[in-house]
């Protein structure tokens, strides 16, 4: 594997991840080409050593893992965490806002989305609708993916002749700046919204009986797809990197690794809203699946503690222009290596241990660490590394690739980078010593 296919690889996933439904569906595909079986929550499981099974929640997470030869309160679990969502624009349930025989399509804001990136550019739709179907003459609600995989709307800025202050002082208000312009023409002569995604469902699920759609879950994206930037394509620009690359890439380190004791992958949604919900990291996905796995509650908190997760999500690299924003000992840069998140108040969960584990592996791979932590004069963000860790008493460090322009509509990463993270990751999956130091 050379970062260049490792790269085409991961520009596939994102360009066809405009959603975390769409990423998860992906993963699953991934999972079942290389041996994992599927398992239901809702059904009773027979966990076999070096079995390889996966299971999804709300069809927008994903927990995938390699059971070991011993049990997980034997010998721990190795585990790599990230979240499947990105910040985006959420479409309204009644979204038509019609004027000047234009229609745009009210939404929410998802996430801490970085707005003035987001006009001008082809959005395309996608997400999950769920409708009534009606097959065999029985009627059931079910729901699909849509994907229009196309730029369906933009966002117009306006001219420059008419607000000559906006290079200094254009704010951007979501409620009345941000709907997408989705057509032109006469409202009454076109399609109601709905209307429009059940063409849509029935073009891309035919012969599927859809009759109806109730309700959805549609959010815009960049329509652009993944690319290279940069005289020697030494960068990455595409949406979604924050954190579509870091699921790649412990997926692909999972897959191709040859654990001696479980190996655990964990993608969680809503993170950038944060993760208190069904399928979140604050929700009881992972402790449902760690308590199948070691039953009892005992057999739990051996697990916990013989476990280790590194949670994945990129990082700040230094800006080329704005250097100040960064520490200076503490300033990330692109094609380095991977980044350790460190933070006093624990906002990231990095704590001694689990970073000297980190930079350990990584030292084995051949990997420079490089070391996060903000100005102490600006506030820290935060993932889903410290809601893994608290909640379930597993040692925990924060790490990830990195990146300028997070939360951007388009994010930019070195081409080295991802690839980068995968050999961390893949090293770590496949250490024969167990994950906890025994320093303590
Ligand atoms: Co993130």
């Amino acid at each position: 594997m050379t970062p260049k296919k490792f790269n085409q690889d991961l520009f596939r996933f994102i360009d066809q991840s405009p959603s975390p439904f769409h990423g998860v569906r992906y993963m699953e595909k991934q999972l079942k080409a290389t041996g994992f079986l599927r398992l239901e929550e809702k059904d009773a499981w027979n966990l076999e050593a070096n079995g390889r099974y996966y299971i999804t929640r709300n069809g927008s997470s994903v927990i995938a893992f390699i059971m070991g030869k011993e049990q997980p309160w034997e010998s721990g679990i190795k585990m790599v965490g990230a979240h499947t969502d990105s910040p985006c624009l959420r479409v309204k349930p009644e979204p038509a806002q019609n004027s000047n025989s234009m229609t745009r399509l009210g939404c929410e804001i998802y996430g801490g989305t970085l707005l003035n990136t987001w006009f001008d550019r082809g959005l395309n739709l996608a997400g999950r609708i769920t409708c009534r179907i009606i097959e065999d003459e029985k009627e059931r609600l079910q729901s699909i993916l849509i994907n229009y995989n196309r730029p369906v709307a933009l966002i117009p800025s306006l001219a420059i002749h008419l607000d000559r202050e906006a290079n200094k002082n254009r704010t951007v208000n979501p409620q009345l700046h941000i709907p997408p312009l989705f057509s032109i023409g006469d409202p009454e002569k076109s399609l109601p919204f709905k209307e429009q995604l059940l063409a849509r469902a029935k073009e891309e699920h035919p012969g599927t009986g859809i009759q109806e759609v109730i309700d959805y879950e549609l959010s815009f994206s960049d329509a652009e797809p993944a690319a290279y930037a940069g005289i020697d394509n030494e960068i990455i620009s595409a949406p979604r990197l924050d954190n579509l690359l870091s699921c790649h890439a412990a997926l692909k380190g999972l897959e191709s690794a040859a654990p001696s004791s479980t190996a655990m992958v964990v993608f969680t949604d809503n993170e950038e809203v944060g993760s208190d919900t069904l399928a979140g990291a604050r929700g009881s996905f992972l402790e449902s699946v760690l308590s199948r796995m070691a039953p009892t509650p005992e057999q739990f908190a051996r697990t916990a503690a013989r476990s280790f997760m590194i949670s994945c999500d990129n990082a700040h690299a230094v800006h080329p222009a704005l250097s100040d924003k960064h520490d200076p000992n503490h300033s990330p840069t692109l094609n380095t290596g991977p980044v350790l998140k460190i933070n006093a108040s624990q906002r990231y969960a990095s704590d001694s241990e689990s970073s000297a584990l980190f930079r350990h592996v990584c030292r084995r791979a051949g990997l420079t660490v490089q070391n996060f932590v903000m100005r102490s004069d600006l506030p820290c963000g935060s993932t889903i590394g410290p809601a893994i860790s608290s909640q379930t008493g597993i040692r925990t460090v924060d790490v990830g690739a990195a990146t300028l322009a997070m939360h951007s509509i388009r994010e930019l990463s070195g081409s080295n980078d991802p690839f980068m993270l995968f050999k961390a990751l893949n090293k770590f999956f496949s250490l024969d010593e167990p994950p906890l130091l025994s320093l303590t």
